[in-house]
């Protein structure tokens, strides 16, 4: 199959970590110290909602950009819907990316189809890009049926009105469940076949679909990360451990860069 050439993402996702503000903030000064400007490198780091806009204020200026980890289905505005942060709200503080879907909010959260459909649309809508979480858990992937689990969580897309208008707002983050935060990670080879039947599948929902970019999430790390950028078919990584410590997420992400070029 013919490969596209697409942007490449690292992109940090801090789950509900650090505990304090303060180590928020200073994860995110020793982030913004490092230089990445020169390798002109796509990257974002996703803090929980409580450090939002202290990560923004630190990254303005700076090449990396900050996204969050999920939007309210309930609403895409304001309102009576209590506990929960908008689409909107994200908007206009300066959030231009969000997670949808990650196996955390499927599992812990019960989120259904239908709810992701409604929360893309809600991010769409107020002009935020979508990273996609798909993946198939360990039983899954030892039933051989890691195809049809993705195919069916990628179905989702073609219920996506807004999606026609927003091509270049849909990244999609390739992560098996039983991958996640275990030291455990597939074969390169096998995260590549899997990348490219995503990116068929992709392109029969909409061929303009193909340059969205394809990463893989799960245990990457600054030793394993090269074997990971040598493929053609994997157009960056989710990271969430080693995205913790700056030293360890910077030699990561210049290490999955410099294997790229
Ligand atoms: P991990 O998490 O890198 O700690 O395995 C990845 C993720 O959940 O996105």
């Amino acid at each position: 199959m013919q490969k596209v050439i697409k942007n490449n993402w690292v992109i940090g996702n801090w789950k509900s970590n650090p505990s304090s503000l303060t180590q928020a903030k200073s994860l995110a000064n020793e982030l913004k110290c490092i230089d990445f400007d020169r390798i002109n490198a796509q990257i974002m780091v996703m803090p929980t909602n409580l450090h939002l806009t202290s990560v923004l204020d630190t990254m303005q200026d700076t090449s990396i950009l900050v996204g969050c980890q999920d939007v309210s289905f309930t609403s895409d505005t304001i309102g009576a819907y209590t506990g929960d942060c908008s689409a909107e709200q994200m908007n206009a503080i300066g959030v231009k990316w969000t997670l949808v879907g990650h196996s955390e909010r499927r599992t812990y959260h019960q989120e259904s189809n239908e709810q992701l459909i409604v929360k893309i649309e809600n991010a769409l809508k107020n002009n935020m890009g979508v990273v996609l979480c798909i993946g198939e858990t360990l039983t899954e992937y030892e039933k051989r049926q890691t195809l049809n689990v993705l195919h069916h969580q990628l179905a989702i897309l073609k219920e996506i009105k807004p999606l026609k208008n927003n091509l270049d707002k849909l990244i999609i983050a390739y992560e098996p469940v039983w991958a996640i935060g275990t030291g455990k990670v597939p074969q390169v080879s096998e995260v590549e076949d899997v990348h490219q039947n995503i990116h068929k599948y992709l392109l029969s929902i909409n061929e303009h679909l193909a340059k969205t970019p394809i990463l893989y999430g799960g245990s990457v790390n600054a030793d394993n990360v090269e074997s990971f950028a040598k493929s053609d078919w994997i157009d960056g990584v989710l990271v969430g451990g080693a995205s913790l410590i700056a030293d360890k997420f910077s030699s990561l992400a210049k290490t999955f860069f410099a294997t790229k070029k």
